[in-house]
């Protein structure tokens, strides 16, 4: 691997690494705040996978003689920004963790196919854990699309402001920090399998394509 794709897959697993931390920040304080037993049981396994997840990705960057924390840094702002918005509302909450869960489950999808065979192996891992999270995701808002009033018009507000608010805080393919993922190599398949993962899914739940430009 060349000098320059080496850097950008330091920058890309420094960024799913702090991702998936974040990722497991959120669940405990979900957990936190989960009145039914069971269901808060359910989000500490999955907090416990996600903190597997993290230390995993940060052993591979050691593993390449890189340091962790510096290859997280660029990448706390915007995910900080992007993890820290929340809505008093539930469809919100569920549409925002339903296409969350998704865009993870694509970008490790694509890292996959770009990265070493020792990190291919433990993705795979992740992603198995990642494919239950996003079922989950998937029953909460169906659930709450059957019970709740106007609930398709809430959810496509909700995946329109989800993906404004991706964009606007910088985690998302307007990030200044974007450019590593596109030069790790499969650039066009990234951009597909996302911009694709978003169509998919929100037809799945039943709501009409809902459409950005991509700056
Ligand atoms: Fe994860
Ligand atoms: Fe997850």
């Amino acid at each position: 691997m060349g000098g320059m794709s080496r850097t950008a897959l330091i920058q890309v697993l420094g960024a799913v690494a702090y991702g998936e931390l974040k990722a497991h920040e959120g669940l405990v304080a979900e957990a936190g705040e989960t009145a039914d037993e069971q269901e808060r049981e359910r989000l500490l396994t999955f907090a416990g996978q996600e903190l597997r997840h993290h230390r995993g990705f940060v052993a591979r960057l050691e593993a390449m003689g890189a340091d962790p924390e510096r290859a997280m840094r660029p990448y706390r702002r915007p995910l900080d920004t992007y993890h820290g918005r929340s809505s008093s509302d539930a469809i919100d909450e569920a549409v925002w963790a339903y296409l969350g869960e998704g865009v993870a489950d694509d970008l490790l999808e694509w890292l996959r196919t770009v990265v070493d065979a020792d990190t291919a192996a433990f993705i795979d891992t992740v992603i198995a854990d990642e494919e239950q999270h996003e079922e989950h995701a998937t029953d909460e808002l169906r659930h709450l699309l059957d019970t709740e009033p106007d609930g398709r018009q809430r959810a496509r507000r909700a995946a329109r402001s989800m993906i404004a608010h991706m964009l606007a805080s910088g985690a998302g393919p307007a990030g200044p920090r974007f450019a590593a993922f596109v030069q790790v190599g499969k650039p066009v398949e990234l951009v597909l399998r996302i911009t694709g993962g978003f169509a998919r899914r929100l037809a799945a739940i039943g709501v009409a394509p809902v459409s950005v430009a991509l700056p």
